[in-house]
């Protein structure tokens, strides 16, 4: 099968790329580059032994993505690419929702002109907002976004609802992920954000290895055990192979149409104080950190019931938090400065 994947070179798609591979899947990774680098996509055809096809491109051409679905005998698509830096987003909401919006529109009407009829999002724990109680379960409602990366994804996640409704041969997925963290075991390919991270973990790896002087904990005074904020870590080669699991499910489903929704976490929540402590028990290294201000959007707490992957998609997250974190050291210590 030939599985288109937009935004595959990045963090998460490329990973997935690789399960993929694993699994005999064919793999065509469409990416305009302008948060990653071909360099991860040339890693994992080394880690796999196998050939990606690669094109450079950006979803809202329509023209290319024609070009490219024209010459290749298309599946079913896993579409990553999108922009994700939820403080970002404030700054400048018209080009998250020109990207994540107007881009993923873009896909599926190329998608509907081909009658490609399957399709894979990267969703966000974040669809459910503020208002839902922990832990997330998928039959919540949509909640209030907190940010205008959020809202796109709410968007998207409406909009497959209603192209299902008006086509019953469409099928998609949308795999709601919560905090994917850590990279392959080999340490050849992992997280490699340009300037400063907004993430927790690409930070804290930055302070271990001396490249930053230390971390601002973003705020204290939370309703959680020690102050800090609580979060649904997993592994991102868990999160991977979330992917090949909802790929197989979608394709041996005869009588599903329409769109299912899928949480991928591991259902536990740990802070940001117990995070900083098992990193620096793995890499052996102090993390210098301060306490600062509460981030404005940030959420106390919220961590996934993940029972319908299992139960469906037979899936669950199997790696442990120092897995995750040995995994994150090797790939930091081995590409200080990411792919470059
Ligand atoms: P990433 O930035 O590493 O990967 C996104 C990829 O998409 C990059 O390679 C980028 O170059 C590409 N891209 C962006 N806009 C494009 C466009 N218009 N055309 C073609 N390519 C484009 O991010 P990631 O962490 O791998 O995230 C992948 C997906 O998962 C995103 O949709 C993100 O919103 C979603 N997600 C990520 C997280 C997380 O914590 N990393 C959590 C929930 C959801
Ligand atoms: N944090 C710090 N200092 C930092 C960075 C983060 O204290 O320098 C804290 C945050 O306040 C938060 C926790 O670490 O409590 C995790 O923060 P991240 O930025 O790593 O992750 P978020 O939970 O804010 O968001 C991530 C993705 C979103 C996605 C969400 C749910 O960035 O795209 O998970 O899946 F929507």
């Amino acid at each position: 099968m030939n599985i288109l994947v937009t935004g595959g070179a990045g963090y998460i798609g490329s990973h997935t790329v690789l399960s993929l591979l694993n699994n005999d899947f064919d793999v065509i990774v469409f990416d305009n580059l302008s948060n990653s680098s071909i360099e991860s996509i040339r890693r994992v055809e080394k880690l796999t032994d196998k050939k990606v096809t690669f094109v450079k491109g950006d979803i809202q051409d329509k023209a290319a993505l024609a070009e490219l679905f024209c010459a290749h005998n298309i599946d079913a698509v896993i579409h990553f690419a999108a922009l994700k830096a939820v403080g970002e987003s404030s700054t400048m909401p018209l080009a998250y929702y020109q990207n994540n919006v107007n881009g993923s529109l873009c896909l599926l009407e190329v998608m509907a002109t081909f009658k490609v009829k399957h399709f894979i999002f990267s969703s966000s724990a974040t669809v459910y907002g503020g208002d839902n109680n922990v832990p997330y379960i998928e039959t919540m409602p949509l909640g209030e976004a907190s940010s205008p990366y959020g809202a796109s994804k709410v968007m998207v996640e409406r909009m497959l609802n209603d192209v299902a409704k008006a086509d019953s041969d469409f099928r998609a997925i949308s795999l709601r992920y919560f905090n994917p963290i850590g990279a392959h075991e080999s340490g050849q390919i992992g997280e490699a954000p340009q300037g400063v991270p907004n993430n927790l973990l690409p930070y804290i790896a930055q302070v271990a290895v001396g490249k930053r002087k230390s971390l601002q904990v973003f705020g204290d005074d939370y309703q959680t055990l020690d102050g800090t904020c609580e979060r649904d870590y997993l592994h991102v080669m868990d999160l991977a192979e979330g992917h090949v699991a909802a790929l197989k499910w979608l394709n041996k489903q005869r009588g599903f149409t329409g769109v299912e929704a899928f949480n991928l976490g591991t259902g536990k929540a740990l802070s940001v104080l117990s995070i900083i402590r098992a990193f620096e028990q793995v890499s052996q290294q102090n993390i210098r950190y301060e306490i600062g201000a509460r981030r404005s959007g940030d959420l106390a707490a919220f961590w996934a019931n993940a029972d319908k992957a299992n139960r469906l998609l037979g899936w669950q997250a199997t790696r442990s938090l120092e897995q995750m974190i040995e995994d994150t050291w090797r790939w930091q210590v081995n590409n200080p400065e990411g792919y470059l």
